[in-house]
């Protein structure tokens, strides 16, 4: 059986205090689930944001590291740091941190494997742009972030794992990759794995779609069969609204 996960990517938003709002209210309001429900606040909060939810079900995961374990990297933040204050879990190559900082796939291949290195979980996001699909590239370009960015990475650490497949035109836009487009990628991304791994490499790793996931979606994607469950924004900064996703899967 995958695992499902339900993580609120909290981007750059909310302040301190806003940060323990959120949490105090999504304490209250999340629902029992078998799923793993995630959120990440931004670097400065987390470490209140795990001292909050230390007797909450809810993991505390960071949004970005870098690849180095310490060093003359100003401004940046390593996998022991995050440790230091209790984060096993790392989202990497978010389309926001390709497009605006220059993250590429060989830049994040080293970021999966120091994660991994110290024994992190990463959720690798990955996607399309709207150009892409519109010229039918998507398939490949997906293939490629894989390829470039993950599939060095050995077998045995594959239970570290979680993909987030996030269709750059989908996210932040209101418009939703329909869940016939999302179970068709994601689909194609098991297929993929197999291809360079095995069947269960492809069948164990949980899959998570993420653009414009809202309370009137959410049930229709998680219900696709290759859809594990979703990485969530705008809608993970509203207590209600991503109770409602989670309470979805
Ligand atoms: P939205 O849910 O706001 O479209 O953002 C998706 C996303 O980028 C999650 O990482």
């Amino acid at each position: 059986m995958r695992k499902k996960i339900v993580a609120g990517n909290w981007k750059m938003n909310k302040n301190s205090s806003e940060t323990a709002d959120l949490l105090t209210q999504l304490m209250s309001k999340i629902p029992d689930t078998t799923a793993e429900v995630m959120v990440s606040p931004t670097f400065v909060n987390l470490a209140e944001a795990v001292k909050q939810l230390a007797d909450s079900s809810i993991e505390v995961v960071a949004q970005n590291m870098h690849f180095a374990e310490k060093g003359a990297y100003t401004g940046e933040i390593s996998s022991n740091m995050l440790q230091s204050i209790g984060i096993e879990t790392v989202i990497l190559g978010h389309s926001e941190r390709r497009a605006y900082f220059g993250e590429d796939d060989a830049l994040l291949a080293k970021k999966v494997d120091a994660a991994l290195k110290a024994n992190m979980r990463v959720i690798l996001c990955f996607g399309e742009e709207l150009q892409d699909r519109k010229g039918g590239d998507h398939f490949k370009v997906v293939e490629s972030q894989l390829k470039n960015g993950l599939f060095h990475v050995d077998k045995s650490q594959w239970g570290k794992i979680v993909l987030a497949y996030e269709p750059v035109w989908a996210i932040g836009t209101g418009e939703t990759a329909s869940p016939e487009q999302a179970q068709e990628m994601h689909a194609f991304i098991r297929e993929t794995i197999a291809a360079a791994y095995d069947q269960d490499t492809a069948q164990i790793v949980t899959i998570l779609y993420g653009g414009s996931v809202k309370p009137a979606n959410a049930n229709e994607i998680f219900s696709k069969p290759d859809v594990d469950g979703g990485l969530i924004g705008g809608a993970a900064l509203v207590a209600d609204d991503f109770a409602a996703i989670v309470a979805a899967i």
